[in-house]
């Protein structure tokens, strides 16, 4: 969206540019003037229920963050400001809200169903998606019923998926995530072209019996041709030339490159250029998930995505979980200024989530200029880790307590227990109970008063006590966000992960970025290419060594020594 046609002209623009300007040194103010939470909560006897949103599945609780009434109306202003309401309605209708490179993002479309009638730049997409989908559905389920075989007749029983980025967290993560259903061949992923990934990947497979996913939306990708490529050699070895193409799938919007690649027509899945790499796991992209767990539940899947879509379109701002939960983000990221957020799920299943967000969020809002080239008003996204609970406590919890760098918490609890029990234990319900322990003690922190009763119980002798309160004191005032989901299924996985797709749509929003083009990536590619010669070729071009920088030069005189080519670089 062109913020100058829409303001109607120059003075406009820099008029709106002030009170955005404006807007964030209130916020930033108000973040700096915030009181502590435990403040907040005592003058507040709402707090919890209004900071707070019941809905969808989910139960988003804010509450024991900094934001309070009045940084909640500046947060309402800048998303009235920054024109959500229109720029949503520009995502939905499939105009070219990735500007730089022209085109829409319409990732909703893959997991809509029949009734909806997305068009991108005008033109109805449905209608492809539905047959694509059908026809993976076929193919899925033709594979996981022994109906499609491999090249000498035997069943497949494992899936290799070769891709990189989006081609391959989102599909990695959410076969984790949904282990608990899975029922179908073995699945596992390739991505780095590590000679330790590849070995992983393939170890103990029998060519025969094994499928090779090549998962890329541009098919150029070198990491994963040359995976690829590596993946081919393995099955031509043990099969033959004329045994390859049976086990070759591509999942790509480029058809044509995946043919040339020798992988036949009927096994080819595709997608439009419009669904961006860490958006497409809705799609073909999605076929190891929908391999492992069936098409019925993929669909139910993608019913949930479909589900989070209407909610998001639809519901006011005020009640709309992707709207409040970009909220927390901005407020944490942009006006409060930290640098980095822990997103934690409570579920040893879904320990891949936060590596596939930090795709989602990093590629997507990592970005210094707005979608016109301006530099930002407020700082970019943040940068996003975590790991699962409880682990993560026996981890890194250590300095979330009581480390001088504030890092706010996301949490995610599934709270219903995995239906299948193996084991007669209260484990769940401690799980839980770990979770919502740590929010608490981040936000309230411990009490010196108890502490001190509890040594003196203990004996410890009194000239000792004020030094034992100092090391074990947790100050609290730290922020974090619980989200608890009603519990971990093919839907609920799909209305979460098109939560975060929103919401990460509408931080970007906020913030003036274009979330759906990654050009910082490009350029470390190109040196990338740029720099293989050097340390492959027997003999390096003098002039290109000479003209790198000299720790670079030096990185690359060690490995050819360390590899036994020689030291011609002179460092
Ligand atoms: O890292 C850049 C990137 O383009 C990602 O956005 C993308 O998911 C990944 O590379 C892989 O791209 P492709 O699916 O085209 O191989």
């Amino acid at each position: 969206m062109d913020l100058m046609t829409r303001s109607g002209g120059a003075a406009d623009l820099s008029g709106r540019q002030a009170e955005i300007g404006a807007l964030w040194r209130a916020l930033r103010a108000r973040a700096m003037l915030a009181p502590t939470i435990s403040v907040l909560f005592a003058e507040d006897p709402r707090r919890a229920e209004d900071f707070s949103f019941e809905g969808e599945g989910f139960l988003l609780d804010f509450s024991k963050t900094h934001i309070d009434r009045p940084a909640l109306a500046l947060l309402f202003d800048l998303v009235e400001r920054m024109d959500l309401a229109a720029r949503r309605e520009a995502l939905f209708a499939g105009e070219p809200v990735n500007l730089s490179e022209g085109r829409p993002a319409l990732h909703m479309a893959l997991r809509a169903g029949p009734e909806a009638d997305y068009a991108a730049n005008g033109t109805p997409v449905m209608p492809a998606i539905l047959a694509e989908r059908a026809r993976m559905a076929r193919f899925a389920e033709d594979v996981r019923a022994g109906r499609i075989c491999g090249h000498g007749g035997r069943p497949i029983r494992a899936v290799v998926n070769v891709g990189i980025g989006g081609s391959d967290l989102g599909p990695r993560m959410l076969c984790r995530a949904l282990g608990a259903f899975a029922d179908g061949p073995e699945i596992r992923f390739l991505a780095n072209i590590d000679d330790g990934a590849f070995n992983e990947a393939f170890q103990g497979l029998d060519p025969a019996e094994t499928l090779v996913l090549v998962s890329s939306k541009s098919f150029t990708t070198p990491e994963t041709l040359d995976n690829a490529r590596a993946a081919k050699d393995w099955l031509r070895a043990e099969l033959g030339p004329e045994g390859v193409a049976a086990h070759l799938v591509a999942l790509t919007s480029r058809p044509e490159k995946a043919a040339a690649f020798g992988v036949p027509e009927a096994q080819i899945f595709t997608y439009g250029a419009y669904v961006g790499g860490r958006y497409s796991v809705w799609g073909p992209v999605g076929l190891p998930l929908m391999l492992a767990i069936g098409a019925e539940r993929f669909g139910e899947f993608l019913a949930g995505g479909a589900a989070m879509d209407r909610h998001f379109h639809t519901a006011p701002f005020a009640r709309n979980l992707p709207v409040l939960l970009a909220l927390t983000g901005i407020w944490h990221g942009s006006a409060c200024g930290h640098p980095s957020r822990a997103i934690i799920p409570y579920s040893e299943r879904m320990r891949l989530f936060a590596s596939h967000l930090q795709q989602l969020e990093m590629e997507s809002n990592g970005k210094g200029v707005t979608a016109e080239g301006a530099p930002l008003e407020a700082h970019s996204g943040m940068a996003v880790w975590g790991d699962r609970g409880t682990s993560a406590q026996h981890a890194f919890f250590q300095l979330f307590h009581q480390g001088t760098h504030v890092i706010p918490v996301e949490f995610i609890v599934p709270v219903a227990p995995e239906v299948d029990r193996v084991r007669d234990c209260d484990c769940h319900n401690k799980l839980l109970a770990n979770a919502f322990a740590q929010a608490e003690v981040l936000a309230f922190g411990s009490d010196d008063a108890t502490l001190r009763r509890r040594l003196e119980a203990a004996g410890v002798p009194a000239h000792r006590i004020e030094q034992e309160i100092a090391w074990r004191r947790c100050p609290g005032n730290r922020p974090s966000v619980m989200l608890m989901m009603e519990r971990l299924d093919p839907a609920m996985m799909g209305r979460l992960l098109a939560l975060w797709e929103h919401r990460v749509f509408v931080e970007a929003m906020l913030l003036g970025i274009n979330p759906f083009d990654q050009w910082g990536v490009e350029h470390g590619k190109k040196i990338a290419e740029a720099l293989f010669p050097l340390l492959d070729d027997e003999r390096p071009e003098e002039a290109r060594l000479a003209a790198l920088d000299p720790s670079t030069r030096r990185l690359i005189a060690a490995s050819r020594r360390w590899l036994g080519k020689g030291t011609s670089t002179g460092a």
